[in-house]
């Protein structure tokens, strides 16, 4: 695949979406499943490049992985204590393997593809070589070298707040002797903490006592909740697109993670939500969105760490929103899987939005007609899933390079995409 090719909507968008499993639970309960020897079961696991690495990695730390669709089990001891593992894409799954590896006796050599060849990882390797890890990076970048062995806890105040670090340094905590103490400014999303059954003190602090921590095949296997980040492509669609209506049943529901409801519905949003249930440590709903014309909306610190990976599709719904929005503290966009800032504010001036920008912030003026453009995504998948969605809004042809990106996370958009608005996607071979 290499480009798609986007005509505006003719209809609105209406049905239910089934949307892939959510990427950070699903990798973090496959690759928690290193620390034990009894069978996990994952249901519903995320089918995205990503989630795939991780089992990729799972198994050839020793695992036997049996995957049919979204169901995986994963079984066995991890027993290989050398090699090189490639972790792709997934910013999730080297920083997690940093922290598991650090405390496993061993020596690994971490890599990945281009992009997060480029990620900062000192992030992770500070924490980790206070806890006794020794990890070699290259100029602060993969690939890494470990060489597993014993740890202790620490007490770490976070300088970046990243959900990756928290759980690399958590998992590290898993192995260390004593306790770890971790403390945020402001909270990452907390799926770690939930599946090992963590809960903050009331001083914000996570403390962890790796005897008092139970896990188990049982503890770690799960029906895993739908994606919130692939959902927000689909919300801004039926809030840009007249008359339609869309329904997500399993969705995630976490404040640290779809804060965005709330956020819709105070400039005009029409958001149902039902069925409310808990489910293996996690909050599932079921959403009804219906088109309603939506005033500017303002992100800015702490909101803008929870709602990271959904800023590029909310930065496309800025431009049908009456008004100027703003995107402050944006500085985290920058070191996603490209210069997220960058694509999407250079991909918005293309398309006639009308944009500012001033160090890590901007700004989208709406209500504006996109025209449309030629897309470079950098080979992001949320850059390639943002801009398809302004091209069903856009007067003209919108043009997405590397369409084959999308399946990062989410391998069936291009299909949901030509099932909602069918006659407006044509994809080149
Ligand atoms: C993730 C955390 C976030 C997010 C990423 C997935 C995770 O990154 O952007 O897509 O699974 O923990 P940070 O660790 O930088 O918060």
């Amino acid at each position: 695949m290499g480009r798609a090719i986007l005509t505006a909507a003719r209809n609105a968008l209406r049905g239910f979406v089934a949307l892939p499993g959510d990427k950070s639970i699903s990798q973090r309960r496959a690759l928690m499943s290193l620390f034990v020897s009894d069978d996990v079961t994952l249901t519903n696991y995320g089918t995205g490049e990503d989630c795939l690495t991780a089992l990729a990695c799972v198994q050839q730390l020793g695992k036997t992985v049996a995957r049919s669709g979204s169901i995986v089990q994963i079984s066995g001891e991890a027993g290989c204590k050398s090699g090189e593992l490639n972790c792709g894409n997934s910013g999730t799954c080297s920083r997690l393997l940093m922290g598991i590896l650090a405390g496993h006796e061993g020596e690994w050599q971490l890599t990945g593809d281009e992009s997060l060849s480029r990620r900062p990882m000192k992030r992770v390797a500070k924490p980790l070589r206070k806890m006794g890890a020794r990890i070699d990076l290259q100029d602060g970048h993969l690939p890494a070298h470990i060489r597993g062995g014993s740890l202790q806890g620490i007490i770490y105040h976070a300088q970046v707040i990243s959900a990756q670090v928290k759980t690399a340094v958590l998992l590290a905590g898993l192995r260390a002797s004593g306790s770890t103490f971790y403390f945020e400014n402001s909270m990452s999303r907390n799926h770690t903490e939930h599946i090992l059954n963590l809960a903050p003190r009331s001083n914000g602090w996570i403390a962890l006592d790796p005897t008092k921590v139970e896990l188990t095949g049982k503890t770690l296997s799960a029906l895993i909740p739908s994606d919130p980040s692939s959902a927000a492509f689909w919300i801004a669609a039926a809030l840009m697109v007249p008359d339609s209506e869309l329904e997500f049943p399993g969705l995630l529901s976490n404040p640290l993670r779809n804060s965005y409801f709330d956020l819709l519905r105070g400039r005009g949003a029409m958001i149902a939500i039902q069925n409310r249930t808990h489910l293996n440590g996690e909050h599932v709903i079921h959403c009804r969105i219906s088109y309603s014309p939506i005033g500017a909306f303002s992100v800015a610190f702490p909101e803008t760490i929870k709602l990271i990976d959904e800023i590029p599709a909310f930065a496309i719904l800025a431009t049908a929103a009456n008004g100027r929005s703003v995107f402050l503290d944006a500085s985290e966009l920058r070191v996603k899987e490209s210069d997220r800032l960058k694509c999407m504010t250079e991909g918005l001036v293309r398309m006639g939005a009308e944009v500012e920008v001033w160090s890590d912030n901007f700004a989208v003026t709406g209500p504006v007609e996109l025209q449309g453009a030629e897309i470079e995504t950098a080979h992001d998948h949320r850059i390639a899933m943002a801009f398809a969605i302004a091209g069903l809004a856009a007067t003209s042809k919108t043009i997405i390079q590397d369409a084959e990106c999308v399946a990062v996370s989410y391998p069936d958009f291009w299909k949901d995409l030509e099932r909602l608005a069918p006659g407006c996607i044509e994809l080149e071979p």
